[in-house]
């Protein structure tokens, strides 16, 4: 039988370079699409996908996420004052939410080396990665998605999504073989190699890895293992195609749809299509936005 996987690693030590300089002071993770830092979007989704435990990895100048997630008393002292019961209760959902530990990584030394400062908080359990500015609106947390495949097989699994040639080349890309479920291709694959951003022209498919994965604790082994890669970063990419020598991986092509929230087009994007769905605020910004004359 498979082990249940409990916790979830979250890095979020990066620099945000993408997005300067709103993040020269403050973290990527806490810019909020409409009105909730993106870091929230994913525990929730780790939540909702039956995570018990998370784990942020976090850097310098990134106290703001420990902040977020701890309880305030003055603030819910000062809206319990003013008699703001909803306000009060949302704000302390936030802090009772998940039991989440921290660990730091000293220096940006790539997502993989994140991925490795967690090694003594997960232990020898399976576990989930979850890249919070990549924000996944689905019916099925992705989270979830992915833990089923790994249920079936107990294997590690990765979130993948199609991807236009020309932007290929600013993902993880895989080498895959659709799996067959009665003569029909669903939406599963086995990966037979990959690569950290490939020139187009060298991309085996166009199947980006996206930043949810499952992962079985021999990855820490093949992080310590592998060289600096791509852009002189410790890759998980890379971690994970060594692992492929020694054991299967799976992918996904997930149902729904992908935000890259880390970059400044995909922000923006998110932020429009959310605010639309949203109850309180959806029907006055399709007014403004009707009304605005764009050519
Ligand atoms: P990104 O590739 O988005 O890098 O990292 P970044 O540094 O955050 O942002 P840009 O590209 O400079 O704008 C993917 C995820 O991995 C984490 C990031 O915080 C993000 O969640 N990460 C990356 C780390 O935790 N440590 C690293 O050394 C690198």
């Amino acid at each position: 039988m498979t082990a249940r996987v409990r916790k979830a690693v979250f890095p979020a030590a990066g620099l945000g370079t993408r997005f300067l300089p709103a993040t020269k002071a403050q973290p990527k993770e806490m810019l909020p699409v409409v009105d909730k830092p993106l870091i929230q979007y994913g525990v929730e989704e780790a939540m909702h996908s039956g995570i018990q435990n998370i784990i942020i990895v976090t850097g310098r100048g990134k106290s703001s996420i420990e902040d977020h997630f701890d309880v305030s008393f003055e603030l819910e002292q000062l809206l319990e004052s003013k008699h703001k019961t909803d306000m009060v209760s949302m704000v302390r959902n936030i802090s009772d939410m998940i039991d989440i530990s921290y660990v730091r990584q000293k220096e940006a030394l790539g997502l993989g080396h994140a991925v490795l400062r967690a090694k003594e908080l997960v232990g020898s359990e399976p576990f989930g990665v979850v890249l919070s500015d990549d924000i996944i609106a689905s019916e099925t947390p992705c989270i979830r998605q992915l833990l089923d495949v790994y249920e079936y097989y107990g294997a590690p699994v990765l979130a993948l999504m199609e991807v236009p040639k020309d932007q290929i080349s600013a993902y993880g890309v895989v080498d895959a073989e659709p799996v067959m479920d009665n003569g029909r291709q669903n939406r599963l694959f086995r990966i037979r190699n990959m690569v950290e951003k490939p020139k187009a022209a060298d991309a085996p498919s166009n199947l980006a890895i996206i930043g949810r994965y499952i992962l079985t604790p021999e990855i820490f082994q093949c992080i310590e293992t592998i060289e600096p890669g791509s852009g002189g970063e410790i890759q998980l990419t890379d971690a994970l195609k060594y692992m492929l020598r020694s054991r299967p991986i799976y992918g996904l092509k997930f149902e729904g749809t992908r935000y890259d929230a880390g970059d400044k087009l995909g922000f923006l994007k998110a932020t429009v299509e959310f605010a639309l769905n949203r109850h309180d605020l959806g029907a006055q910004f399709r007014e403004y936005l009707k009304n605005l004359c764009i050519r």
